[in-house]
Order: structure tokens, then C-alpha cells, then sequence
């Protein structure tokens, strides 16, 4: 079993096994929260001989992005990030499912909230299986919790002291059973859950809500989205949930990178829908996981291949 230790990260530019890579007790993004990451997913393919990062440059893109909000202008473009975290892979030579995480964080050891524009930035990527097993479907359960307004905390963002508020709601949610949590915002409609968007299907239609409702505007969620209208002509709509049409839906399923496309059969002890995986998710479910190993070519534009170039056809 090789030690997680050993692991080669980048970190503040140069590449050093994790043991090493150490921060001071008094950095400003420990204490304030002051950093902002990224989850990236990478499949191994077994018959490609391959481990493809989805939709790298698209999670680099909004890393820079949701970096300005706090001032942290990180130099290196999106193209060149992907390659770094591609060859972090094959200096760790993994041939297996991985999870890649860049942080940008404020890095000065120092008292005090008021930025001094001095940052750092790593990536760690790790080998990752399931993060939740969802294959029977999960109990999700409307904690008390509100997700952060826009106005005191952008929930665009990908804030790390954000992340209380997923903390939060998640410990809530395991506390009284659940498997998830599902957030509400300001205005009592659905946001999504602890880490992850979330969808309805109603009236054969696709649902969910707004970027306006306060939710991380997720790259699964587009991915979703892509999947939904070219594979299944199904309409898709971003409109504001109320919680009780949870309860008179078909389906319900939560997206993410670490999540994956997962179905949620019972919300607050209520079976949505059957109280069985949908049609719909499931369908959804499967193309998700066969466009991310590389076995659909219409999809392979979202695919960073971390071994050898990709003949990407154009569509
Ligand atoms: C709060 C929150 N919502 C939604 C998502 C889903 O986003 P993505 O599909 O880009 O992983 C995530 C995960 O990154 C998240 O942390």
C-alpha cells in the first residue's frame, strides 16, 4: 500500500511529495477562510489504457474567475493548468479513478483580515472511488440551514470559508439520518444540496434552479444540461423550486463532480415519485458515466487526457 505521503503535489511552483508540502499556523486562509479551490474528476480507462480529467479547463476557467472575487489573480491560463495537473498524474504514474484539487490561498503568516495580495497556489491530485454510494437511490433530508446569500457570501464563488455552510448542513443532514442535505435559500426555495446541484424532473420536464436561487453554478449541472436536451430531447428549465413540489415530482437527482449524477428517492421521508430510480436519472446516470470514460466521441471535448493526445472530433 503506497503512503499517501508520498504523493507528488504541486505547491508555491515547485513539485514536492504531500509530506512537504506544510503551511504556517498563522496563514491568513486558516484563520479567514481566504482561499478559493476546485474539484476536478479523472476516469481511468481500462480499454483506453487512459485516465481522462473532465472538463479540466472549464473548472481551471471558473477557478479564475471565482479567484478575482477575492482579489487573487493567478497568472498561468486554463490550458496550462490542465497540462500541470495532467503531468502531476503521470509523475504519480495513477491508473486509477483520481480527484484533483487546486487551491489558491491567501498565504501570509499575519493577523489581521485586510489583504496584502500575497498568495499561494497547490494542487494535490489523489486517487477518489465513490464519494457517496447512491446506486439504490439516497434519503435526502431540507435542513434548517439556509444556503449563503449572494450579498454576505457569494455562493457562486468556491470560497473556502464558504464551505461552513455545506459543513453545516451536511452534519445536520447525518445527524437526523439523512444521506444529504438539501438547502433552502433566503426565499424558502430550493438551492441545492451540501456540495452538489440539484433537478427535478415534472411534467416531463427538466428542472432546476438558477444561478439567482444562490447556487454553485456547477459543471456537471452543464454537462446535465447537454445530456438532457441532445440525448433525451428533453426541455430543460432554471426556475426557482418551492420546497413542496419536491414532494409531487417524478424525480429527483443531485449533480456534482464528486457526486456524480445521483438519484434521490425519499426527501424527508417522503418517497418521490415510485420511490424508485426515475427513467430519467437513470438514463441520465448512465451517459453521464459512459461520456466521462471516453466511450462516447460526441463527448470527448470534455475530456483531458492525461497519457497521450486525444483525436477530439469537432461537432
Ligand atoms: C456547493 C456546491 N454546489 C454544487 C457543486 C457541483 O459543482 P460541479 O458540478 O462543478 O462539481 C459543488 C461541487 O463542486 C459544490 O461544492
Amino acid at each position: 500500500m503506497p503512503d499517501m505521503m508520498d504523493t507528488l503535489v504541486w505547491f508555491n511552483g515547485r513539485t514536492v511529495p504531500l509530506r512537504e508540502a506544510q503551511i504556517n499556523i498563522l496563514t491568513h486562509a486558516l484563520h479567514y477562510g481566504t482561499g478559493v479551490f476546485e474539484g476536478i474528476r479523472g476516469y481511468w480507462s481500462q480499454d483506453a489504457e487512459e485516465l481522462f480529467l473532465v472538463r479540466c479547463e472549464e473548472h481551471y476557467q471558473r477557478w479564475k474567475t471565482n479567484c478575482r472575487m477575492l482579489g487573487i489573480e493567478p497568472e498561468k491560463p486554463a490550458e496550462e493548468l490542465a497540462e500541470l495537473t495532467a503531468e502531476l498524474i503521470r509523475l504519480n504514474g495513477f491508473r486509477t479513478d483520481v480527484y484533483a484539487r487546486p487551491l489558491a490561498y491567501m498565504s501570509s503568516p499575519r493577523i489581521g483580515v485586510r489583504p496584502d495580495g500575497k498568495f499561494d497556489f497547490a494542487v494535490i491530485a489523489v486517487p477518489f472511488g465513490v464519494y457517496i454510494d447512491s446506486s439504490k437511490g439516497l434519503h435526502a433530508g431540507i435542513v434548517s440551514w439556509r444556503r449563503l446569500e449572494d450579498h454576505a457570501l457569494p455562493a457562486r464563488g468556491k470560497i473556502c470559508g464558504a464551505y461552513v455552510n455545506s459543513v453545516l448542513a451536511t452534519t445536520e443532514a447525518h445527524r437526523h439520518g439523512y444521506d444529504e442535505a438539501i438547502l433552502l435559500n433566503e426565499s424558502g426555495h430550493v438551492a441545492e444540496g451540501a456540495t452538489c446541484n440539484l433537478f427535478m424532473v415534472r411534467h416531463g420536464r427538466l428542472i432546476t434552479p438558477p444561478p439567482s436561487d444562490n447556487i454553485l453554478e456547477g459543471i456537471t449541472r452543464t454537462s446535465i444540461f447537454e445530456l438532457a436536451r441532445r440525448e433525451l430531447h428533453m426541455e430543460v428549465i432554471e426556475r426557482s423550486i418551492d420546497r413542496s413540489e419536491l414532494y409531487c415530482c417524478d424525480e429527483v437527482f443531485l449533480t456534482g463532480t464528486a457526486v456524480e449524477v445521483a438519484p434521490v428517492t425519499r426527501i424527508d421521508h417522503i418517497p418521490v415519485g415510485s420511490g424508485r430510480i426515475g427513467a430519467v436519472t437513470a438514463h441520465l446516470r448512465e451517459l453521464y458515466s459512459q461520456a466521462v470514460h471516453g466511450r462516447i466521441v460526441d463527448y470527448h471535448t470534455w475530456l483531458h487526457p492525461c497519457y497521450q493526445p486525444m483525436h477530439v472530433h469537432s461537432r
